[in-house]
């Protein structure tokens, strides 16, 4: 069977960049920044975008394109011998993992689209603001309900196949937000008459960076990029052979960064203007943008947009997860799309329902995905250009649109002599703070 590809060039960037450009941009960095004290942990999540993200992200493409295949046949195809097929069966349990409390979050949006509807988030206080995040987290009824519906609109995207679904979404809603964003950032910078935000995310302090700063920026990177298990890849394979795939690589890249900064951009203001704590966890954007929206001309009809476009682009990465499964069970079973998108999106939810009852679990498997298993799968998928892949191979597929990657050796170099071996690093190194040794502090 002929696998459907992508429509036209800027049809896949816009895809891939739907996948990368979420709630890890708009939800995650922020708070995960503002645990980790701001503008070092900025510059730390830089140097690992370019230096690891980057390299993993173009291997991916390019295994991807190159072999044609979903994630776990990709592997297996490039080495039928030995176990790194394993790599794309540990991306389906990861996309599996990330989609359940993922869903929960992208739930709590659209929730916030039907509060701001009710005009329920209007003319409170940053605390009742506060109040309200706290009584959505702990109602599990709700949480469940509206993870239901995210689930089940992306599922519906998803059985209708990629270039109709997918590509057609993320097209027409991407660069909206954007602007949306851009609008929110001003006010919220026009809030903090102090600057206080700004200094925040642009003045660094080294001596907060940790050794769990510099994990956790790690694995920014990769939950951002959408890296180590398989769903660039796919989104490789759907890749046309005539699209420079490395340049590609670093619009997506470019576009993902820009909007997690933009995002900060808008949530650190408004949080030391409203007195909401920057280290105060997963719950930051929800308890700093209703204050923005309360204090904005025209904040009610800029709320309600804001958080359908938020949704939107949670749908669309939760897509780029779901294909994952979606094309797993495809190439497994024969079953026909809209039948496997409703196991997956099923064992989702029965999933989803554990993280939106107990929220310990929605952050471990949180920490546990982004932390631990997408810098590991990004571990093994970059191991795996030199040792499996190699560079006249590579090099064949990242120019077969006829140009020259003329950066290909930095490529090559950063991908087999430095992208793998500094997550091993890092990660030994964490293991090291668990008998008290922080290399870092
Ligand atoms: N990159 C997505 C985001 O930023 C999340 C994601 C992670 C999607 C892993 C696919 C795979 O929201």
């Amino acid at each position: 069977m002929k696998r459907e590809g992508f429509n036209s060039k800027a049809g896949a960037i816009a895809a891939a960049a739907g996948s990368a450009v979420g709630l890890g941009n708009i939800w995650r960095f922020p708070y995960v920044t503002g645990e980790n004290g701001g503008a070092a942990f900025l510059l730390l999540y830089i140097f690992f975008m370019i230096l690891i993200a980057l390299p993993v992200l173009m291997a991916e493409f390019s295994i991807g394109r190159m072999t044609g295949k979903p994630v776990t046949d990709a592997f297996k195809t490039l080495s039928p011998k030995g176990y790194w097929y394993g790599i794309g069966l540990s991306g389906v349990i990861c996309a599996f993992v990330i989609m359940s409390f993922y869903n929960v979050v992208a739930g709590w949006t659209m929730y916030y689209i039907y509060l701001s509807i009710t005009g329920t988030l209007q003319g409170l206080n940053p605390d009742e603001v506060s109040q309200t995040f706290t009584n959505t987290m702990s109602d599990p009824i709700l949480s469940i309900y509206w993870m239901i519906i995210m689930l089940s609109i992306t599922g519906y995207v998803v059985a209708r196949g990629v270039s109709k679904g997918i590509e057609r979404y993320s097209k027409i809603l991407m660069p909206i937000l954007l602007i949306l964003i851009i609008l929110v950032c001003i006010r919220s910078l026009t809030l903090d008459t102090e600057n206080k935000g700004i200094t925040f995310l642009l003045s660094p302090d080294f001596s907060k960076i940790t050794m769990k700063s510099v994990l956790e920026a790690l694995g920014q990177a990769f939950f951002s990029l959408s890296l180590g298990m398989g769903t660039m890849t796919t989104y490789g394979s759907y890749i046309s052979k005539t699209q420079n795939l490395p340049k590609s690589a670093v619009s997506v890249a470019m576009i993902d960064f820009f909007i997690a900064f933009l995002a900060g951009l808008m949530i650190f203001p408004c949080a030391f203007a409203c007195g909401v704590n920057p280290g105060s966890g997963p719950g930051l954007v929800f308890e700093t943008l209703p204050n923005i929206f309360n204090q904005m001309p025209m904040g009610y009809i800029v709320s309600v947009v804001f958080f359908l476009l938020l949704s939107v682009a949670a749908v669309t990465s939760s897509i780029s997860m779901l294909e994952v499964l979606v094309d797993f069970l495809l190439s497994k079973f024969n079953i026909k799309r809209p039948r496997a998108t409703a196991i997956a999106v099923t064992l989702t939810i029965l999933l989803g329902i554990g993280c939106a009852s107990y929220s310990p679990m929605l952050d471990f498997f949180d920490n546990l995905s982004a932390n631990v298993l997408l810098p590991l799968g990004g571990f093994f998928i970059i191991l795996f250009v030199p040792l499996r892949v190699g560079a006249e191979k590579m090099r064949e597929e990242m120019e077969a649109h006829g140009g020259k990657f003329k950066l290909f050796p930095a490529f090559y170099f950063l991908a087999k002599w430095v992208a793998p071996w500094a997550i091993l690093f890092i990660f030994i190194s964490k293991m090291l703070t668990w008998i008290g040794i922080d290399l870092f502090a």
